[in-house]
């Protein structure tokens, strides 16, 4: 079945190291089929030549949810890993898509700055990047995600398991045979209840 995996969170809160985990996980239970959209990849190719503008940030979410959407009416599973920090905008991907787990990779712009894996927010607190996400630039938070992360307290493996049983809740995915952690299961079906997905 297609569906789409939204990651949305600041630079370096995690979000590409756990979508390229999730997609190993996906593959280990025979779904060899999934597609990434890094937002780092998606501008060197698909957005090549947009900013960091409000209209360049909604063009390039906008871009990327075509393709998910696209991919997801076609039974392929597809994983997005931009900032998107407009909820508007992720909402309209939301609606378009259907099949959409939104995944909030939350960590404090303090921590993402201590790990600055590619050194852009020492320049962003220095001035030298301007409108930088988290620093000097808007990210609005996700308000009903259906997945909460917290990378700052949690192993990128125990993010992944939060996933993984999400998209078993919500049937888009088949339990393995050994299904295990029914305790963490019913956590997750009475979050999604409460949200009003279930
Ligand atoms: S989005 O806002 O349009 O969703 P996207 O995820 O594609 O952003 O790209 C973010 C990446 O671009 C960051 O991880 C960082 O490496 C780089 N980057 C460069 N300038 C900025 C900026 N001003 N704000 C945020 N990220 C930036």
């Amino acid at each position: 079945m297609g569906f789409t995996i939204w990651f949305t969170g600041l630079s370096g809160s995690g979000k590409t190291t756990l979508a390229h985990l999730l997609h190993e996980q996906l593959k280990e239970r025979g779904i060899t089929n999934v597609e990434i959209l890094d937002g780092d990849v998606v501008r060197t190719n698909l957005s090549k030549g947009l900013g960091f503008s409000k209209e360049d940030r909604d063009t390039n979410i906008r871009r990327i949810g075509f393709v998910c959407h696209l991919l997801t009416r076609n039974g392929v599973p597809n994983i997005a890993a931009a900032i998107s920090p407009y909820r508007a905008i992720r909402d309209e991907n939301r609606a378009k898509i259907g099949n959409f787990v939104e995944v909030y990779v939350k960590c404090p712009v303090e921590t993402c700055a201590e790990r600055d894996v590619k050194g852009l927010y020492k320049k962003a607190f220095a001035g030298e990047i301007k409108e930088f996400t988290g620093v000097s630039d808007p990210y609005e938070e996700p308000l009903k995600p259906e997945v909460l992360v917290e990378t700052h307290k949690e192993s990128p493996a125990e993010s992944v398991t939060k996933i993984i049983n999400t998209l078993e809740v919500l049937g888009y995915i088949t339990p393995p045979d050994d299904g295990y952690s029914e305790e963490d299961k019913e956590k997750i079906k009475q979050r999604l209840e409460s949200l009003g997905y279930l």
